[in-house]
């Protein structure tokens, strides 16, 4: 697999968590996949992650301070050999903005760690820093899954 797209609702909470936790354990694993972040909703394009997912972000030794916000094109779902939505609400939109002929594969990112027992990554945004610790961990967990799934297809 050559590259990865992750969404949420904003682009500024979930999704770029997802790409920072996921490119993290990927390197680790010394796995080359190229990945991105993106949003259904263009309210915060341009912006910076929220202050509290950057600060979540940071403890975990990860900077994703220099990620802008942005919607999801219809290239995308060309240019993405995968793209992993963060909850249903979002699955359900990328699938209404698919082009006809998109090849790529979508899923719930949670499918990647069915073991965690929950299949949706809730939205933190009106939420207390515990969110964002949660957020944290169950994109962890999915992205151990991965290095597994590529580990055990090598
Ligand atoms: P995200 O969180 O989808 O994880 O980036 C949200 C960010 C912004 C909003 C909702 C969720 N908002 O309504 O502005």
């Amino acid at each position: 697999m050559k590259n990865i797209l992750f969404v949420c609702l904003g682009n500024i909470c979930r999704s770029p968590t997802a790409k920072a936790m996921f490119d993290y354990r990927l390197k680790a694993a010394g796995i080359e996949i190229l990945t991105d972040s993106a949003g259904t909703i263009g309210y915060h394009t341009g912006s910076p992650p929220d202050a509290r997912a950057i600060d979540h972000a940071r403890v975990f030794g990860v900077d994703i301070s220099q990620e802008r916000a942005r919607v999801v094109t219809a290239a995308d779902f060309h240019r993405f050999e995968r793209i992993y939505a963060m909850d249903q609400s979002n699955l359900d939109d990328l699938v209404r903005m698919a082009p006809i002929d998109a090849t790529a594969e979508i899923d719930l990112v949670m499918n990647l760690a069915p073991d965690y027992g929950l299949l949706e990554v809730p939205d933190p945004y009106y939420g207390g820093s515990d969110g964002f610790q949660r957020v944290l961990d169950m994109l962890d967990a999915a992205a151990e899954g991965l290095v597994r799934e590529l580990a055990a297809n090598r």
